[in-house]
């Protein structure tokens, strides 16, 4: 096990924009094919692809989609960069809350628009290779988030991560769990405790999967073991990554982040941000600004399942072609749970969502939630480790970083 192991999350090829498609639980490993740029929103607000880095790479890739499919004739290049905005900020609005998602699309807008002055043929070209540098630059940040993060913990570290800030919420490697990678390389990892990160359980399905992947050594636990443990002196540090990190340095991330930031205060355990200063939004002076994306209730009202059907004699295999000869086929099943039964290359698969609670219940489903900065310890970017007064230590390593500033 090592972390070559890791597959790359997204990538650019055959002019289409390909990725590891995160939404089986368990996940499978299915590589999702997007030739146009509607597909890449679909696969950004259905969670194929998510995690605040890689939506700024799928944003950027999203952009170069367009630009591709376009004509050379498009017409004049006013219309062609009309064109370009609208997609962008279409892009853009697929989730609200990772500042990343802005991020890339609004690096595509800057680029086209400074060379406006260019043959469309050559801008195009241009485009493609800027998504190329983003997606290529993101690898590059983590692995120096890593290194700058690894040397904040020490030998043999029991580290408590949530969700899933690993190589497949960027382009690869990670912030978070860049931080664990890079320590275990250097011996310094102990154990990790994953939290399952309910309702999606980002942790449970990505978290896990990877750190076994790597070879790192892991325990799951669920969200609301994470007391349990801090009292029993079981963690020596929580690192975490962040969606949008404000001018003050409160701290945007997937839900359940905000109660570990106070238990680790509570336990004297150091809570480490670790996020590239793409995730800065410098126009927020503060978290209450951050718009929290809502979700589908059914996330909490019941678990989705997904998995492969192996058919046990010839007679099954055909009942299970004649059910699925037009398509996914769906089995009556009662209280309001669904199971779909479908192709799945040469075999047969199911897709399910099994109800919890009763049904109707009313649901409040916040993805996100805001950390207030006196509960970070550090925050770990690509340019430093920023420390409390993070109204200056941001400011200072976002300077000329391309962070977002002004809209
Ligand atoms: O809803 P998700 O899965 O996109 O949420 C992801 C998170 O909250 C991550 O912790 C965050 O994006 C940082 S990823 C390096």
């Amino acid at each position: 096990m090592s972390l070559e192991n890791l597959p790359r999350t997204i990538w650019w090829e055959d002019d289409s924009v390909r990725m590891v498609d995160q939404r089986p639980p368990p996940l499978v490993g299915d590589i999702l094919v997007c030739n146009l740029y509607q597909g890449v929103c679909t696969a950004i607000s259905s969670m194929a692809v998510r995690g605040a880095p890689a939506l700024g790479v799928a944003a950027a890739l999203g952009v170069a989609l367009w630009v591709r499919n376009q004509s050379e004739d498009y017409g004049d290049m006013t219309t062609f960069l009309a064109g370009l905005d609208d997609v962008a900020d279409e892009i853009a609005a697929t989730r609200p809350t990772a500042v990343n998602l802005l991020w890339g699309a609004e690096r595509m807008k800057t680029i086209a628009h400074a060379n406006a002055d260019m043959q469309l043929a050559e801008l195009k070209e241009l485009l493609v290779q800027e998504a190329l540098n983003i997606l290529e630059e993101d690898e590059a940040r983590n692995r120096e988030i890593g290194r700058l993060g690894a040397e904040l913990l020490a030998e043999e570290s029991a580290v408590l991560t949530h969700c899933n800030a690993g190589s497949l919420a960027t382009a690869y490697f990670g912030t978070a769990l860049g931080v664990i990678f890079t320590a275990f390389e250097q011996g310094k990892i102990a154990n990790v405790w994953v939290d399952e990160t309910r309702p999606v359980l980002q942790g449970a399905r990505l978290t896990a999967w990877e750190l076994i992947l790597a070879g790192v050594p892991c325990a799951l636990i669920s969200d609301n073991m994470a007391a349990s443990v801090m009292g029993a002196g079981l963690v020596d540090a929580v690192i975490v990554g962040a969606d949008r990190i404000a001018a003050n340095g409160d701290v945007a991330n997937k839900i359940g982040t905000y109660g570990l930031a106070i238990l680790a205060h509570e336990h004297g355990i150091p809570f480490y941000v670790a996020a590239p200063t793409s995730s800065v939004d410098l126009t927020l002076p503060d978290g209450k600004g951050v718009v929290i994306e809502q979700r589908d209730p059914h996330e909490v009202s019941g678990v989705a399942v997904s998995g492969m059907i192996e058919a046990q004699t010839p007679d099954e295999a055909k009942a299970l072609d004649t059910l699925t000869e037009n398509g996914p086929y769906s089995v009556g099943v009662q209280r309001g749970h669904r199971l779909e039964i479908v192709r799945k290359g040469a075999g047969y698969g199911f897709d399910g969502w099994f109800g919890t609670a009763p049904p109707n219940v009313p649901v409040y489903n916040p993805a996100f939630d805001v950390t207030p900065a006196r509960y970070v310890t550090a925050i770990i970017t690509e340019r430093g480790v920023a420390r409390p007064d993070y109204s200056a230590s941001l400011a200072e390593m976002c300077e000329g970083s391309g962070a977002i500033h002004e809209l």
